[in-house]
């Protein structure tokens, strides 16, 4: 997934004001999916989301907003254990508050934000935003994790066929 948000005007003008805060950009000490910080995950998670919700006719400026804060955690979710339960299920609830002390958040917002595990977990989101940036969460998780794999299979493939076609 090509990452070209800086070069997207619209979307620059909903998430600076956040992307130059020191709580968003401690993200990046955090390894989130493997082979990518949270604040290379948060990011990927806001402009994709974003960019879907113009194509279907979403609100663009909560998804990307509430995109890059979905994850605004400082803890490592591997090792942390909680007795409220499952880090699927506290961590946007933590994320949430994070976030309502860096900027004001309406419903559609906060719903993005605190059911973005929906599937792990039960209650289910109220707006089709919110379905976007769940979707867009598991998508880039999964791409992310296995990043340098797919780069391999691409390495191995082109140096295959391009040995085929010089032969
Ligand atoms: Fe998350
Ligand atoms: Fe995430």
């Amino acid at each position: 997934m090509k990452i070209v948000w800086q070069e997207d005007p619209e979307y620059v003008s909903y998430v600076e004001d956040l992307l130059e805060t020191q709580e968003v950009q401690k993200l990046g000490e955090f390894v989130q999916h493997r082979h990518s910080t949270r604040l290379e995950h948060s990011i990927s998670v806001s402009y994709n989301s974003y960019k879907l919700a113009k194509r279907f006719n979403g609100d663009a400026k909560a998804c990307a907003r509430a995109g890059l804060l979905h994850d605004l955690f400082y803890y490592d979710w591997r090792t942390t254990k909680f007795d409220e339960g499952t880090h699927a299920y506290v961590h946007p609830r933590i994320a949430c508050k994070n976030a309502e002390k860096l900027t004001e958040l309406n419903d559609m917002e906060k719903d993005i934000i605190v059911k973005h595990m929906f599937g792990a977990t039960i209650a289910p989101p109220r707006y089709k935003e919110s379905y976007i940036v769940t979707m867009v969460d598991k998508y880039c998780a999964v791409k992310e994790a296995s990043l340098p794999m797919s780069e391999r299979i691409k390495h191995r493939w082109n140096t295959t066929f391009r040995k085929k076609q010089s032969a």
